[in-house]
């Protein structure tokens, strides 16, 4: 057994692993039952099982989805209905939710890099307003993180500037660390940290390496998630 993050919880499956995260957003939305909620949703194949879940039967009537809003971790910086835009991925998977068109915050991806880490970034303090900023109220509710192979999150490559941004919430990755390797639009530490909550989702054997290596001490991108955190592994992960 690996030795595993600190605040890790081991689900027998991947299935178990998405209805573990969904029980925590019904909950939240319970115990806020008057205001929006924001919740930042991570890319990649992981969470797909997750979003697929909310969308079904089990948690479509259970979820506030006029009061919930969606925002991206972050972003391929192809166009939406590109196979590669998390963006599309979500609306796939949340084809049969409810979702209010102003409720899904996507990363914009029609100009060029730095304009649309501009716009991300005025699309995030537009939804918070200036009065929320200076009371330091996290940005989200709920983030929801996957872990990379290289031991990546969100799109914080190692080796890449923007896993060093300390007062930005958005930052551009012009040349990603793996695939697909298309420039990236990325939240930062300092954003993907202001959450009431955080939830790591690793699932699968390939995830085995890159968390034996943060067991290890490596400075790796996933060893900088921090705020209120919690890692949702399989069993398959965990090698338990
Ligand atoms: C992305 C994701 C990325 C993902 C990891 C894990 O845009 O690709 O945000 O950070 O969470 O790469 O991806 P899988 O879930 O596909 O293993």
């Amino acid at each position: 057994m690996i030795p595993l993050p600190t605040n890790s919880e081991i689900l027998a499956d991947s299935d178990a692993v998405a209805r573990a995260a969904a029980e925590r957003l019904t909950a939240l939305c319970a115990a806020a039952p008057d205001r929006p909620i924001a919740v930042c949703l991570s890319g990649g194949s992981t969470p797909k099982r997750l979003y697929a879940l909310l969308a079904g039967p089990d948690y479509r009537g259970a979820l506030p989805w006029a009061r919930l809003h969606w925002f991206f971790g972050d972003e391929r910086h192809v166009p939406w209905d590109d196979a590669a835009s998390n963006v599309r991925m979500v609306r796939d998977a949340f084809a049969d939710a409810p979702i209010p068109p102003g409720n899904l915050h996507g990363i914009p991806a029609n100009g060029s890099l730095a304009e649309d880490t501009a716009a991300y970034e005025a699309a995030l303090k537009a939804f918070y307003g200036a009065a929320a900023l200076d009371r330091n109220r996290p940005l989200f509710d709920l983030v929801l993180l996957g872990l990379g192979e290289d031991g990546h999150t969100a799109s914080l490559f190692p080796g890449k500037a923007a896993i060093d941004e300390a007062h930005a919430w958005v930052a551009p990755v012009p040349e990603a660390g793996l695939a697909p390797f298309v420039p990236r639009i990325t939240l930062t530490f300092p954003a993907l940290a202001s959450a009431h909550g955080v939830l790591v989702l690793v699932t699968g054997e390939a995830k085995r390496t890159p968390l034996q290596r943060l067991a290890e001490g490596e400075d790796l991108p996933a060893a900088r998630i921090t705020g209120p955190v919690t890692w949702l592994l399989d069993r398959a992960a965990s090698d338990t």
